[in-house]
């Protein structure tokens, strides 16, 4: 399915309609070059879990956890987690930081832009490519694997 948002704000109600979809396990990449909208979907979908911090990429730190409030929680999801996989490099790299662990916890929604080719084998539901057409257009492309 092809998307086409013509502003951050679009971007972000659209990543809001989207999160509806979610449940405990997904897991959800992000492809798409540096200021393409990557992290401002984040920003959406941390909104409709009722996440209030602000979300950044996490290019140094790499994850980020957000706890998802009971009376937000749908579908027992318990956690967001938001990775940039950009500086990571190796399996070892995802073991000392227990990437795995929080990918296969089904209370878990995780999330990684820039996945690379570390995850090329994960068994992710959503992929979602960003593309900049305009200074203020993205095109976005979602595959959803069942
Ligand atoms: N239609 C749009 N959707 C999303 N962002 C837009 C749009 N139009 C303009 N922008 C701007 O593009 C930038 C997107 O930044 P964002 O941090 O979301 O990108 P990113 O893909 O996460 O980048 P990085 O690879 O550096 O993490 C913001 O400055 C935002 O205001
Ligand atoms: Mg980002």
């Amino acid at each position: 399915m092809q998307y086409k948002t013509q502003s951050e704000q679009n971007t972000i109600v659209f990543a809001l309609n989207l999160a509806k979809k979610f449940k405990g396990g997904d897991i959800i990449l992000l492809f798409g070059k540096i200021g393409s909208g990557k992290t401002t979907l984040v920003r959406g979908i941390a909104q409709y879990f009722g996440i209030s911090k602000h979300i950044q990429s996490p290019t140094y730190v790499i994850i980020k956890s957000y706890k998802i409030n009971k009376h937000v929680r749908t579908n027992k999801v318990k956690q967001l987690i938001h990775i940039d996989a950009y500086r990571l490099n190796t399996q070892s790299d995802l073991e000392e930081l227990g990437i795995n662990e929080l990918i296969c916890d089904k209370n878990n929604i995780v999330i990684i832009e820039n996945p690379g080719r570390l995850f090329t084998n994960i068994n992710a539901k959503y992929y979602l490519r960003l593309v900049i057409t305009e200074p203020e257009d993205r095109n976005i492309d979602i595959t959803i694997d069942n």
